[in-house]
Order: structure tokens, then C-alpha cells, then sequence
């Protein structure tokens, strides 16, 4: 599923933005140029067209629905799997390109009839039988195995398929999918998921949205998960270990799951009874939260060093304290349910979840939202904080960095000061609803913050996430 609106480079739509152009590299049409072949005649692009991550998601099609079927062996960490995915072609399509990284492929079909394929880097390479023409769908299995392991990013961490003492920490953000399974990976197409995912028994296996089935037999557990609400790939998970489960329905109607690694079980506790008054809490600020199920995977991965928003149900690589629950939680709408367009992007999910800690923070009774401002702004001109604009990180080593985070929440703040409280809750309640499920730009959060304000706030953003440098004294 990709957004109506799609443009075919995406995110040009801020380079017609003065203020905020002057920071946007222009690298994009190279990279396009790069990653479209001339004789594109009817061959699907081998990458998105995002300059963060060029090979990350491919042209000529729209995938709507991932079936994924999985086998995972934890004593010698063997997967074997099957993908069907459940696509659209966008134009007429005589070869087409699926990220996948490692693992050996077995077969590949498509519409059930034999196709050919290759590797080459992290594409693998389909030509089905037929050209298949515009509009019309096709279903690719691609059936495949080996032993997964993580992805190193350009930031040094490490996300995909993290092997544990127990099982699996699965995390994809920002390119972990093509570890394990083959999908078109940029958050550009989300698509509904079926995961299936078969485990020796005793041991669980946590993916997002709602639990259909659970079956044992012949010592092995086969845990079935639907996710009905269109998800990024960076979003999905198939995290397994020996894990205690607590499901419930809060009062809210939401199902809950939480699967929680008895070592990190009595620190967990506390901050996990906080969920459904931390989601109603958001809710009542950000609007209705925006699935039906919701929850935490606590693993003891600590090798991970990150926490991450899978959508429905976060992922934490240890017992996560409150303001961190907090910030996942915030993500499923800033980042999950409102997803960006390119990486570039990345302070709509990062500088939104951070300021959601800090509004958290004041309404209950700890530091306010403008101490925690003061605080940041009384560092040095020279600090990292100032080292280059949350808007243009410039590339994807930066995506996690304090700028997009600390200085990204800072831009909310001096939007919040400037508009006054009751507009720009109806700023951020606004964003999340008319972009639910979908996407949005930084243009587009810039242009519905002056409509909803009637002020001219170019030079704010402009200031705030458009240049490197420590802002004059606001
Ligand atoms: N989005 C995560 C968060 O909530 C961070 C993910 C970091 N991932 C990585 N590969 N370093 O802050
Ligand atoms: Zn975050």
C-alpha cells in the first residue's frame, strides 16, 4: 500500500519550500538515476528512490499483504520459511526486485507458476514466466532458509534478525526486514502481515497485532499473529525466547499482550502496569489510539542497546523505565500509524516521541516541557546537539542522534510557545488523524501547523530543524 499522493521522488515536495529547501541535498535525482536502469523498459526499480537507504524498497509495485511462514530451530538457529506476498503491479513488470539479505532462496513462484531468480547484493531478482501488466495482481512465493543474523547500519548498531541465549530479538528499524524475510522495504508500502511463526515448544513467539491461534504438537508451538492495520516493514517483528505472557482487554476495548523474559520480569512490572493509563493518556492528547491491540515484548538483549516502536506492541531489549514506555508509545501514532515518506524525515517519529516524554513529564507532576527545553538550550554552542538540522541529517549514520531527537522536541516546543497549548494539541491531534494509517511530510506538518495557527511559521521550522547551529536566544 502506498500513499495516494505518491510522488515519484519522495519528499520533493519540501524542496519547494524556500525556508527549508536551502538544507535538502540535491542528490536525489542522481540517486533515481542510479537506481533506474535506462532501459527500465519493464524492469521494477531496485530501490525506492531514498537517499539514505538507495536500495531500500523497489519500483513497479505495491505489496498489500505479507503471509509469512516461519520455522525457527533455537538450538542452531536455523529458519525455515515460506513468503507469500500479495501485490499489485503499478506499471507493466517484466522483472522486479525484493530486498532480502543472506539466507539461501529455494524457489520463487509467481501466480503459482515456476519463476527465475537471482541474488545480487541485498536484491533478489524475480522474472516471472509472464510480463505481468499494469494494475493487475499477483502473488510471488518465495520459499527460502539458512541461519539469519543482523544487518550492521551506517550508524555502527546493529538491527534485523539478533540471535539471544533464548530465541530471537527481531528489530528492523532501519533496514533489519531483508534479514529474514523479502519484502519491498521502504516505509513507503505498508501492507497488512500473517505471521506465522513455529518455535520449540515452551519457547513463544511475539509478532504485532492480534494472537489467532496457538497450537502445540510434536514438542513444537505454532504462534499465528494478524496485523490488520497497514504496517511498515521496519515495523514488524518475530521476537522469540522463553517468555512469560500476560494478555488482557483494557477497559478501552484494546487487546493486550505482553511477553516479558522472567529475568527482567519484576522490573518490567511496575511500568508495564502503567500501559492503558499511558495509552489513554496519549489518547486523550494525540487522539484515539489508532489499533485494536496493543502490548510489550521485554527481552534480556542487551547486546541491542535500543528500544524499539513495533507497531502494536514495542520492543524492548531490557525492562524499559517509564519515559521509555512513553516515547513507544507515542510512536504508534507518530512513526507507526503516521509514517514518513523518506528517512530524512526521521524527527517526525524521533523529535515527536521525545516531546511526548517531556509533555508526559509536566502533566505528572516532574519537569515541564519548557525546563527540558532550558536545559538543552543551555548547552554550548559547540555541543552535538547543534551539530546539524533534525530535518537534514544528511544521512542515515545520523537517524538516531541527539539533534533528531533532543532538538526535534525542541522545534515542538517553540511551536507550542508560539501558537499557544489548545492549537497545537490541535496540531499534533490533526496530524495523527488526518494522516492515520498513512503518511506524512515534514511540508505537509509545517503547512498544517500555519493553517491551524493563521501565523506564518517558516522561519521557526526554518530555525528549529532547518539549520545546523545553535539558535539566537528565542
Ligand atoms: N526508533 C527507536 C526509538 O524509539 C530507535 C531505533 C534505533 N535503531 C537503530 N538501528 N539504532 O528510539
Ligand atoms: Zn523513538
Amino acid at each position: 500500500m502506498t500513499p495516494a499522493r505518491r510522488q515519484t521522488a519522495p519528499g520533493t515536495a519540501v524542496l519547494s519550500r524556500k525556508a527549508v529547501a536551502a538544507a535538502v541535498p540535491v542528490a536525489l535525482a542522481a540517486v533515481l538515476a542510479a537506481t533506474t536502469p535506462a532501459s527500465a523498459g519493464t524492469v521494477g526499480a531496485a530501490g525506492a528512490g531514498d537517499p539514505y537507504f538507495p536500495l531500500q524498497g523497489n519500483g513497479g509495485y505495491d505489496v498489500r499483504h505479507y503471509d509469512l511462514r516461519l520455522g525457527y530451530d533455537t538450538s542452531t538457529g536455523r529458519l525455515t520459511a515460506r513468503a507469500v506476498l500479495s501485490a499489485l503491479a503499478t506499471r507493466r513488470l517484466g522483472r522486479f526486485d525484493l530486498d532480502l539479505s543472506g539466507l539461501k532462496v529455494t524457489g520463487v513462484s509467481v501466480d503459482h507458476a515456476k519463476a527465475s531468480f537471482r541474488r545480487r547484493g541485498q536484491e533478489l531478482v524475480v522474472t516471472p514466466r509472464h510480463a505481468l501488466h499494469a494494475g493487475r495482481r499477483f502473488q510471488v512465493t518465495v520459499d527460502y532458509q539458512g541461519k539469519p543474523g543482523p544487518v550492521t547500519d551506517p550508524d555502527g548498531s546493529t538491527d534485523g534478525w539478533i540471535p539471544t541465549d533464548d530465541g530471537a530479538f527481531v528489530a528492523n528499524e532501519p533496514q533489519g526486514a531483508m534479514t529474514w524475510f523479502p519484502a519491498n522495504s521502504h516505509p513507503l508500502d505498508k501492507a497488512l502481515y500473517d505471521i506465522t511463526i513455529t518455535v520449540p515448544e515452551g519457547r513463544t513467539a511475539v509478532s504485532g497485532g492480534v494472537l489467532v491461534s496457538r497450537r502445540t504438537r510434536g514438542g513444537h508451538t505454532t504462534f499465528h499473529w494478524r496485523q490488520s492495520a497497514p504496517t511498515a516493514a521496519y515495523l514488524v517483528t518475530a521476537t522469540i525466547g522463553r517468555f512469560k505472557v500476560e494478555r488482557y482487554t483494557t477497559p478501552d476495548g484494546l487487546e493486550v499482550y505482553n511477553a516479558v523474559d522472567p529475568r527482567e520480569a519484576a522490573a518490567a512490572a511496575p511500568v508495564l502496569r502503567k500501559l492503558p493509563s499511558v495509552l489513554a493518556w496519549e489518547s486523550a492528547r494525540f487522539g484515539p489510539y489508532p489499533f485494536r491491540a496493543a502490548g510489550a515484548v521485554v527481552d534480556r538483549a542487551p547486546q541491542v542497546g535500543y528500544a524499539l516502536e513495533t507497531q502494536t506492541r514495542p520492543l524492548y531489549d531490557r525492562a524499559p523505565d517509564l519515559a521509555t514506555l512513553v516515547h513507544e508509545s507515542a510512536h504508534q501514532w507518530f512513526g507507526d500509524s503516521v509514517t514518513l515518506t523518506r528517512w530524512q524525515d526521521i524527527w517526525l517519529n524521533e523529535g515527536f516521541a521525545t516531546y511526548a516524554e517531556w509533555l508526559y513529564s509536566e502533566q505528572h507532576g516532574g519537569r515541564t516541557a519548557q525546563q527540558a527545553f532550558d536545559a538543552l538550550y543551555a548547552r554550548p554552542a559547540g555541543d552535538d546537539l547543534w551539530a546539524y538540522p533534525p530535518a537534514n541529517p544528511g544521512s542515515g549514520a545520523r537517524l538516531f542522534d541527539t539533534p533528531v531527537y533532543a532538538r526535534g522536541a525542541m522545534a515542538l516546543q517553540r511551536l507550542r510557545v508560539t501558537v499557544g497549548d489548545a492549537t497545537f494539541l490541535r496540531v499534533l491531534r490533526t496530524w495523527a488523524q488526518d494522516h492515520r494509517h498513512g503518511h506524512g511530510t515534514t511540508d505537509q506538518f509545517i503547512r498544517l501547523s500555519e493553517r491551524l495557527s493563521g501565523k506564518k511559521l517558516d522561519r521557526l521550522f526554518h530555525t528549529w530543524i532547518g539549520t545546523a547551529g545553535k539558535p539566537a536566544k528565542p
